[in-house]
C-alpha cells in the first residue's frame, strides 16, 4: 500500500470528534476508509459520494471486513442533495472540498447542530516560498513514510489495502491557494483555524456556536 496522505491525517481528524457526537456526514468518502473509522466509534455516518464506482467498492469493503456499523453510503452531489438541517455533530471533508465550489461549507455549516464540528482536510495549490520550502522539506520524510508502508504492507499484507489499490477515488488537482481559503473561510466559517500541514494539506476546524 503506497502512503496515502489523506489516510495518514485520519487520525488528526479523529481528534476533532466533538465530545458526545453521535451523527456524522462524510463528505465525498470515495473508497469508505474514514466512514468506517467513523462508525467504528458509534458513529451514525452519512458517507456520501458522487461515484458510483467508489461508492461500490466502499460498500464491498464495508461488508467484508466490518458489517455492524451504521453507514448509509448515498450517490449524490454535494453541492445539490438535500442536507438536513441542524443534524450533524461532525462533518468530515478529506481531500473533497477542493472538487466543488467553496462555497458549499456553507451548506455543511448548516447542516452541523449546535457545538458540531466541521473538520476539513484540504489541499491547496501552491504558491509562496513559505508553500515550497514545506513542500521540499515534506520530500524525504515521504519517501520514508512510503519505504516504512511498502515494508509493513508486505510483511502484514491486510484485504482492505489491497483491494484500494485497485480502485482509488477520482482526484483533481487543487485551484485555491492558502491565501484565497483563508479569506472564503472567515466569510463562511467564522472563527474556524486553518492550519497547513507537512505532507501538502491543511486542516480546517470549525465548531459552529449559533
Ligand atoms: C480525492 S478523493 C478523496 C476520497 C476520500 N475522502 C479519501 O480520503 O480517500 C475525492 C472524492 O470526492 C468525490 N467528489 C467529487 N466531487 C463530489 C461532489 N460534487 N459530491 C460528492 N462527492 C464528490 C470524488 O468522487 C472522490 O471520491
Amino acid at each position: 500500500m503506497p502512503f496515502v496522505h489523506n489516510d495518514y491525517y485520519q487520525r488528526l481528524l479523529i481528534r476533532q470528534l466533538p465530545a458526545g457526537g453521535r451523527t456524522a456526514l462524510d463528505v465525498g468518502c470515495g473508497t469508505g476508509r474514514f466512514a468506517r473509522r467513523l462508525a467504528r466509534r458509534g458513529y451514525d455516518v452519512d458517507a456520501i459520494d458522487q461515484s458510483a464506482e467508489t461508492l461500490a467498492t466502499a460498500r464491498a469493503l464495508t461488508a467484508q471486513i466490518w458489517a455492524a456499523g451504521t453507514i448509509h453510503w448515498q450517490q449524490a452531489d454535494i453541492t445539490t442533495v438535500d442536507l438536513p438541517d441542524k443534524h450533524y455533530d461532525f462533518i468530515s471533508c478529506l481531500a473533497s472540498i477542493h472538487h466543488v465550489p467553496f462555497e458549499t461549507v456553507g451548506r455543511l455549516r448548516d447542516a452541523l447542530t449546535h457545538d458540531g464540528v466541521l473538520a476539513i482536510l484540504g489541499l491547496y495549490n501552491e504558491e509562496t516560498a513559505s508553500d515550497w520550502l514545506l513542500s521540499l522539506a515534506a520530500v524525504p520524510v515521504n519517501a520514508a513514510a512510503r519505504l516504512t508502508m511498502a515494508i509493513s504492507d508486505k510483511l502484514q499484507p491486510t484485504w482492505e489495502n489491497h483491494v484500494q489499490r485497485q480502485v482509488s477515488a477520482p482526484t483533481m488537482p487543487p485551484s485555491m491557494t492558502l491565501a484565497q481559503i483563508r479569506t472564503a473561510a472567515a466569510e463562511e466559517l467564522p472563527g474556524c483555524t486553518i492550519h497547513r500541514l507537512l505532507f501538502w494539506r491543511y486542516l480546517l476546524v470549525y465548531r459552529k456556536t449559533t
